[in-house]
């Protein structure tokens, strides 16, 4: 009996989570980091979407970080190839033709799981136990916002939904104003933030401030495995565009601090707040507005992180990719 209590304890400290990806290169670490990550996070599945490249694209890299972290037992559902309504936009220019910079790709061996990934969101969050699953949004918001048009129910499922998106305090890094996530399907965004779902939104604002180092980078590519191989030469050809762009002496992770503060939200800060987006035409599309001092005396719909410890996410990182094979 303590065993199964114990047992029972354990399983309830663990995450339920899905974890919706345009792999794209700081997708690849974070889910290399998610599924070193077993005792805190149960992935249910793993939705892909276009975004930083094409659908088949993102949905063979995601089958590729499956494969690198020895995780075949998470099924992959390939999702919306193109945004609500607006003309897609990719980031080949930042994440190479192949979506993956810095490492040679291969035809992964386990394929796609049968069945798109909007209808696997509506059926495992209609039947899941009330607010029971945890939604992490790595890119582009068009597989959960095309869900949530099907069945505007499915919030029943969800505890809560943690976005890779957004730009306040930063700026953006696709327009002056706009983050990609959100430039590249405003519309999505918008269905998800009007659905009332528990919102947090991991922004530039706070990925900028955790970047890469030569020393953060030798420690990765000091593990001596090839998940840490792997993780070193992507980030090392992937950051260089954001360096250079920034000027600053390193480059951000951005969809990895998502699972970081899954792993360790003690590590993040943030604010709740009210938050909207924009999707009319013209220079502010897609720029998300974050009245982070409630002038317009808003309910507030998001908490939105402003601050992390960087050494804390690289301690992190590396100490679970060296899990890894
Ligand atoms: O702006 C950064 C976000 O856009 C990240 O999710 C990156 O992978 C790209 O999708
Ligand atoms: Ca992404």
């Amino acid at each position: 009996m303590a065993l199964l209590s114990g047992n029972a304890a354990t399983a309830a400290d663990k995450i339920d989570l899905i974890i919706d990806t345009d792999p794209g290169a700081d997708d690849v670490v974070a889910l290399l980091l998610a599924m070193a990550s077993p005792d805190e996070l149960n992935i249910r599945a793993i939705t892909t979407v276009a975004g930083n490249v094409r659908l088949d694209k993102t949905s063979r890299n995601a089958r590729l970080a499956r494969e690198w972290a020895g995780r075949t037992d998470i099924p992959i559902y390939a999702g919306a190839p193109r945004p609500l309504l607006r003309t897609p936009i990719y980031a080949a220019n930042i994440h190479g033709a192949e979506g993956l910079p810095g490492v040679p790709v291969h035809e992964p061996t386990l394929g796609l799981a049968e069945g798109n990934a909007v209808n696997y969101l509506v059926d495992t969050l209609r039947k899941a136990k009330p607010h029971s699953i945890t939604l992490a949004m790595l890119g582009p918001q068009t597989n959960l916002a095309l869900a949530l048009i099907q069945a505007p129910e499915i919030t029943q499922g969800l505890k809560e939904v943690i976005v890779m998106g957004g730009a306040h305090f930063n700026g953006g890094n696709i327009t002056p104003v706009a983050e990609f996530n959100l430039f590249a399907d405003p519309e999505a965004a918008e269905v998800v933030l009007g659905s009332g779902v528990k919102l947090t939104y991991v922004p530039l604002d706070v990925t900028h401030k955790i970047l890469t180092s030569e020393a953060r980078l030798q420690q990765i590519a000091g593990l001596d495995n090839r998940a840490g191989q792997l993780v070193g030469d992507i980030l090392n050809e992937y950051v260089k565009a954001d360096m250079l762009h920034y000027g600053l002496p390193g480059g951000p992770v951005h969809d990895a601090s998502v699972i970081a503060y899954l792993l360790q939200p003690e590590l993040f800060s943030g604010r709740e707040i009210h938050m909207s987006v924009d999707s009319r035409e013209g220079p502010t599309f897609g720029q998300t507005i974050a009245d982070w001092y409630g002038t317009l005396k808003q309910p507030a719909n998001v908490l939105w992180i402003e601050n992390g410890d960087a050494q804390g996410f690289f301690d992190l990182l590396t100490e679970r990719l060296k899990r890894l094979p």
